[in-house]
């Protein structure tokens, strides 16, 4: 095979065989394809696009080309949740927990990563003691005996991703459904989970910012999942402001907490029954989605998703009494209201603008060797709809560092507020199946 000739079909428009699209994986994994010829591959694909039957074979490529995490010594149907991300999303340490305290094993693998604030492995090191580099034995130990585990990412999972994403960033193919789509799904799938439930975010602070785009993006990843055999869900959620009202790494803690015990923001309890009832549902321990979510208000109501939460953190070498008493978290030195200039509703705020506020303060990285600061943050006391009095605090800044002004001005450029009452807006638009 010749890749020019795979290069040319593509670029008429014509759809390629598996053999084809594995020849193309391959060959640049192992060098043998070189950027130039793989960029001109990509860019046919952004302009031909790519048939449901290619996207599936091109995930399972790019699955293919490195290491797979093998689950199956865990009991149960494992479900995996994927979130395209946003600002605040305290989703996991949450669900975690709560999807595992009515019996549906959640081994969770997650990251560090670059954004506003750590990944769900930061996050949960704010807990002191919290390990979260367990050997592979142990994972499926603690998930068995616990129904949860959460582990860093390890081994050489898709390179084949890593290698085209750096490329797509400098040949502007990053834009593109199918490959957006495969690079998730790959990712997801290597992981090992049987089904997944995927929450796709639009608005603002989305990597999606229109519906109709959201809406593209999910419909692609179903397919992929379904087309590999992983049955797989898609939630449409909004982005058009933070989730929940903490931003920061060790604040998501202590909202997580306030969750678990039902007593957490309206926007991050309701996602999470929408998340969760999929996961349980899709993991087989109930007939519906509205059984699943009683067994998650259940869960939250009898203490047992919060009980859970204590398990997973004790078996993983944490101290768990900081559930109890969450003041031993990572704690600022200090605290700063902003506070409103005008009466009236907040009519907007900015997602990714409040995530810049919060990676000034430190709670993010800037590149993978920053050192991220678990205890400062955002709270956010207003949101979208709510009513503000002049003087009221619109948010809580808190800082280890006593000049704010920066973080203030990003604030202040987030939130508008109109004199005209506000429409909330809708927190889940679409559920693809
Ligand atoms: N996130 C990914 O993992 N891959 C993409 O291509 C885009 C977002
Ligand atoms: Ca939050």
């Amino acid at each position: 095979m010749r890749m020019v000739d795979v290069l040319e079909k593509k670029r008429d428009g014509l759809e390629l065989t598996k053999e084809e699209i594995e020849f193309v994986i391959e060959g640049y994994t192992n060098g043998e394809v070189p950027d130039y010829q793989m960029s001109a591959f990509l860019m046919a694909v952004y302009f031909q696009d790519m048939t449901t039957e290619e996207r599936v074979n091109l995930t399972k490529a790019m699955v293919e080309s490195g290491d797979q995490v093998d689950l199956s010594e865990i009991d149960g149907v494992k479900v995996d949740k994927h979130s395209t991300g946003g600002v605040g999303d305290t989703t996991t340490l949450i669900l975690a927990p709560l999807v595992a305290a009515v019996g549906v094993p959640v081994p969770k693998m997650s990251g560090r990563g670059l954004g506003h604030t750590g990944g769900t492995v930061d996050k949960l090191e704010s807990i002191a003691g919290f390990q979260v580099e367990i050997e592979p034995e142990t994972f499926i130990e603690l998930t068995n005996k616990n129904k949860v585990a959460v582990v860093g990412q390890s081994g050489n999972l898709t390179p084949a991703d890593k290698k085209i994403y750096s490329l797509r960033d400098v040949t502007a193919t990053v834009n593109a459904i199918p490959l957006i789509a495969s690079s998730i799904m790959s990712k997801k799938i290597a992981s090992g989970a049987d089904a997944i439930v995927l929450d796709v975010k639009t608005g603002s602070g989305a990597f999606m910012k229109t519906l109709e785009d959201s809406k593209e993006l999910a419909h692609a990843m179903v397919q992929i999942g379904n087309g590999a055999g992983r049955e797989t869900i898609g939630v449409i959620s909004d982005m058009n402001q933070p989730l929940g009202f903490a931003v920061g790494n060790a604040l998501e803690v202590k909202e997580a907490i306030d969750t678990l015990r039902g007593e957490g923001p309206v926007d991050l309890h309701e996602l999470c029954l929408e998340l969760g009832s999929r996961m349980v549902y899709l993991g087989k321990k109930a007939d519906s989605i509205e059984q699943a979510k009683e067994m998650l208000e259940e869960a939250i109501n009898s203490g047992k998703a919060i009980e859970t939460f204590k398990t997973m953190i004790t078996a993983q070498g944490g101290d768990a009494s900081i559930v109890d008493a969450p003041e031993k978290l990572p704690k600022s030195s200090y605290t700063f209201e902003v506070e409103a200039k005008e009466d009236g509703f907040v009519s907007e705020i900015i997602a990714n603008e409040i995530g810049i506020a919060a990676s000034l303060l430190g709670a993010g990285r800037l590149t993978k060797e920053s050192e991220i600061d678990l205890a400062v943050g955002l709270v956010l006391n207003k949101k979208i709809g709510d009513e503000v009095k002049k003087g009221e605090s619109l948010v809580t800044i808190h800082s280890n560092r006593e000049d704010v002004k920066d973080v203030i001005d990003k604030i202040y450029g987030s939130y508008s507020v109109s004199k005209e009452k506000i429409e909330k807006k809708p927190l889940i638009y679409d559920v693809i199946y």
